[in-house]
């Protein structure tokens, strides 16, 4: 069975100012939550050491990081190392999100080579895909996340394959309002899981104007074991909402 995982994904939003106060106000509300459900946040990397710093000894808020190079060290101008991360006690690393693959030039490849180089570090990549809404019009919906999903996975060993996190987020449905149908979503996700056995335990997300009302809907699918979240995750109290929301089933 595999576990549950609520990630707030905070994009480019919140100061390390910004983030000491979410970190104030979140932890206690969430205190009391199962320990066995996961919970992270992804600030912006400029924010990452106020909230280790804030975070200090609760272990119940695990911290997550949006992007990584997959190099240890180099001439890569404006990006970070793994090592970087980890001093700031970073345990997860959102991969392959789809506005890095819009923006920024993130490919299938690089996604690949991301997820190999966190795992050999002992970090959780959380991978992310996701079709467009012209793919989903044209009906190869199922066809462009598993070809996400199986070159993400590329080379990877069975107990390697274990240890990630796969966030499914159509991306008509990000930051839009219109979040996917829970019933389509699980379909979509039952394709994901089924990319390989290995993935039978395998906690999937879903992504995509998840919210505190919406939440258990989701959760309620044998496939969705989560979500990674943006513009509803900012927000210390309507998170922590969601995350119960999300637990109390
Ligand atoms: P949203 O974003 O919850 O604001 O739709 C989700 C994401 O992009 O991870």
């Amino acid at each position: 069975m595999p576990r549950t995982v609520i990630a707030g994904n905070w994009k480019m939003h919140k100061t390390a100012a910004e983030t000491r106060a979410f970190i104030e106000a979140f932890v206690p509300l969430v205190a009391d939550v199962s320990p066995e459900i996961e919970i992270a946040i992804a600030p912006p990397f400029t924010a990452l050491a106020a909230a280790r710093e804030a975070l200090a000894a609760d272990t119940r808020v695990r911290l997550g990081a949006q992007n990584v190079h997959w190099e240890p060290q180099g001439a890569y101008t404006g990006e970070i190392s793994i090592s970087m991360l980890q001093e700031h006690g970073v345990s997860h690393v959102i991969v392959g999100h789809s506005e890095r693959r819009a923006y920024c030039n993130e490919l299938d490849s690089t996604v690949n080579l991301k997820v190999r180089a966190l795992l050999a570090h002992g970090l959780t990549p959380i991978v992310a895909v996701g079709e467009t809404l012209d793919e989903r019009n044209a009906g190869e919906t199922d066809a462009r996340v598993t070809a996400q999903t199986r070159a993400a996975l590329d080379g990877l060993d069975d107990a390697q394959i274990a240890r990630l996190v796969l966030a499914y987020e159509p991306i008509w449905a990000i930051g839009t309002g219109h979040n996917c149908d829970p019933a389509e979503a699980g379909r979509v996700m039952e394709a994901i899981r089924g990319c390989s056995p290995a993935l039978a335990d395998v906690p999937l997300l879903y992504g995509g104007s998840m919210k505190a009302e919406n939440v258990a809907a989701y959760m309620a699918h044998a496939h969705i074991n989560g979500g990674l979240v943006g513009g509803a995750s900012l927000d210390p109290a309507a998170f922590a909402t969601l995350v119960r929301n999300a637990t109390t089933r």
